[in-house]
């Protein structure tokens, strides 16, 4: 019999500092920047962000939704044998963000008396905006070939480290946090839950439009390390390929629009939402909106947006959830669930 994967639990992870516009503005006017509340509502729907704190990592955000999703799955630490971190803001430059994670699930379960997760795969993906849809698209192709047999995939962010707060365009921008979802693999049964297309790409062309340029070189960081964006040339591309790769996704899985329950996008503006929904002739009540609280959270934003619905109940057992990602690279993507 074939195997299918499946989500059987979510979880996410905030940091404590909440950023609401008017702190923002605030800071920016220290700088001699300015900007408002209604300028950064009516351009992006943002109204807050939350930001870590100095001690605080990306793995860390990462164990909290963790543990939450395994909690939600009902499944142990030592249940896990795939670990796939999508983040562009990993704790170091190697080794990976998951094999961190996964040495801190194991601690965490240790102080219960439990096993951990040592011996299974953990690596990270860098993808950008688009990590999450791509490292589901891994672990869901790593379930059905039998390599594993049950994940955690997970996006997790710091972007607030990359942030240029001299550049009122971008830093109002991005938030940090995390989202997880278990993945098993399971016997394919019919209309069961179940992970029912992925379409995932890259276009190497447009670097230069979304990007960290600076590197580590001998000790030191050469070129800019912050983040730099032409955000109008974004915006454009955003809401095309974000059409196209729903439109590929559906018809690689024989569905259609009015097939969808829920559209849960990548949060990184509210008119981008709002233009692929009408694109795909969807009503904003069936898209997911989280950006006004999170802002771009980067590869936990599409996580993060499912586990608040599923733990409020809009999303539901069986509903048909279309994920879909666009970021730096560029790269973008769509994974369809029945859940
Ligand atoms: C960034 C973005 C919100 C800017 O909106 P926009 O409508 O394109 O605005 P513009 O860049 O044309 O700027 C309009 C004006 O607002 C100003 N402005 C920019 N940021 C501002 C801020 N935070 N507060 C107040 N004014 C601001 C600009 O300087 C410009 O002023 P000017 O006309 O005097 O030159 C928009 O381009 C966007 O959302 N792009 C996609 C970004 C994105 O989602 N990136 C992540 C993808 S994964």
């Amino acid at each position: 019999m074939a195997l299918v994967s499946r989500i059987t639990g979510t979880g996410s992870a905030l940091p404590a500092q909440r950023m609401p516009n008017a702190d923002l503005v605030a800071m920016l006017a220290q700088r001699g920047l300015d900007s408002s509340d209604d300028w950064i509502v009516d351009r992006t729907g943002i109204r807050n962000r939350y930001f870590v704190g100095p001690d605080e990592q990306t793995s860390d955000l990462a164990l909290r939704a963790c543990v939450a999703a395994l909690e939600a799955a009902s499944c142990k630490a030592s249940d896990i044998d795939l670990i796939i971190v999508a983040t562009s803001t990993p704790d170091m430059v190697f080794p990976s963000t998951a094999t961190i994670l996964q040495h801190k699930l194991t601690l965490a379960a240790q102080a219960k008396g439990e096993p951990g997760a040592a011996g299974g795969v953990a690596f990270d993906v860098q993808a950008v905006c688009s990590g999450f849809v791509y490292a589901l698209t891994v672990a869901d192709a790593l379930l059905r070939t039998g390599t594993a047999r049950r994940a955690l995939v997970v996006g997790a962010e710091v972007f607030s480290r990359l942030l240029d707060f001299n550049d009122r365009t971008t830093c109002v921008l991005f938030g940090d946090g995390a989202g997880a979802v278990v993945l098993e693999a399971c016997e394919h049964s019919g209309d069961g839950p179940a992970i029912l297309a992925t379409d995932i790409h890259a276009d190497g062309q447009y670097t230069g439009i979304l990007c960290v340029p600076g590197h580590v070189r001998g000790g030191q960081v050469v070129g800019d390390p912050l983040l730099r964006m032409d955000g109008q040339a974004v915006f454009k591309l955003a809401v095309g390929v974000l059409e196209s790769t729903a439109r590929a996704v559906l018809a690689k899985a024989a569905l259609t629009e009015s097939d969808v329950d829920w559209l849960v996008p990548h949060q990184a503006n509210i008119r981008i939402m709002q233009g692929t929904a009408r694109k795909l002739r969807l009503g904003m009540d069936k898209v997911v909106v989280t950006v006004d609280q999170h802002g771009n959270t980067s590869a936990a934003s599409i996580p993060l947006a499912l586990d608040c619905a599923v733990r409020d109940g809009r999303v539901r057992p069986g509903q048909v959830v279309l994920m879909e990602g666009v970021g730096g690279g560029f790269t973008w993507g769509s994974v369809l669930v029945r859940m």
